[in-house]
């Protein structure tokens, strides 16, 4: 099979579409019947500060960064019930999967969807004002119902951030694995090797991690530079533990 064919994308079902009740919506657009893509994996997911920082990591120090971690936490469209703050995390694999995808879903801004692609799901979307301390429109959230991997290299950071090699089947992983050889801990924003005192296990040696997030675990634990951050590895190993 050539690797086309085993192209994976990471998709968001973001709290506003879970709220609209429109999980059932969509899912029925992306069908196999509808874009010839299969699921990989996917999981109900509780958004830690953590994930969600790491997510949008490329838009720390915007002004809308604060506000679309509340959003993916769920804090905006649940307030007050935090039980339903979640996100459903799923990955598709096909031909062209990230392309698919991102025509059914259309472009980011709901705006820009409503008047391009009436039709896609984001035209469902709405704008949200951002305001300052004093009450002045400091800019606007996209509340877009949906994030969808836009290139190869983004599919491949976000699927390992959300997913680990074990939550889909083994003949679909695409990305290298590698089992580990040492235990890895973590608490309070550091890495161990040996337990700690309220620190959480996040590997075991056999364990089955993404060959890259071990590498970062290995040159951190020794005090190398490493190609990601501590939180881009442990985060997904913190999923639903309720210990964000
Ligand atoms: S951009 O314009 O290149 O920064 O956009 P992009 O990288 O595609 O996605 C930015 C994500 O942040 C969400 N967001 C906003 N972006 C820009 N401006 C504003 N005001 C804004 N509000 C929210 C946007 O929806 C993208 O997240 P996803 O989850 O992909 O929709």
């Amino acid at each position: 099979m050539d690797k086309k064919e085993l192209e994976q994308t990471l998709v968001l079902i973001k709290p506003d579409a879970l709220k609209n009740s429109l999980t059932g919506y969509i899912l029925s657009v992306f069908s196999e019947f509808h874009t010839g893509l299969h699921y990989c994996g996917a999981k109900i997911v509780h958004v830690s500060q953590m994930l969600a920082g790491e997510h949008y990591a490329e838009h720390r120090g915007k002004v809308f960064f604060p506000a679309i971690l509340e959003y993916l936490m769920g804090e905006s469209h649940y307030p007050d019930n935090p039980m339903k703050r979640r996100v459903i995390a799923i990955v598709y694999q096909g031909r062209d999967a990230i392309k698919k995808i991102r025509d059914v879903v259309g472009p980011t801004n709901p705006l820009n969807a409503r008047a391009e692609k009436p039709g896609s799901i984001r035209s469902l979307g709405t704008l949200f004002p951002l305001k300052d301390d004093e009450g002045n429109v400091i800019g606007q959230r996209m509340d877009n119902l949906i994030h969808a991997s836009d290139t190869p290299q983004s599919a491949e950071r976000e699927i390992k951030l959300w997913f680990r090699p074990d939550d889909m089947p083994p003949l679909m992983h695409i990305y290298p694995t590698e089992a580990s050889s040492e235990f890895y801990y973590f608490r309070e924003n550091k890495l161990y090797r040996e337990y700690e005192k309220d620190s959480i296990c996040i590997l075991a040696p056999a364990d089955v991690a993404w060959k890259s997030d071990l590498e970062i675990l290995q040159n951190i634990s020794r005090g190398l530079p490493a190609a990601g951050s501590l939180h881009s590895v442990v985060a997904k190993y913190l999923i639903n533990s309720g210990t964000e």
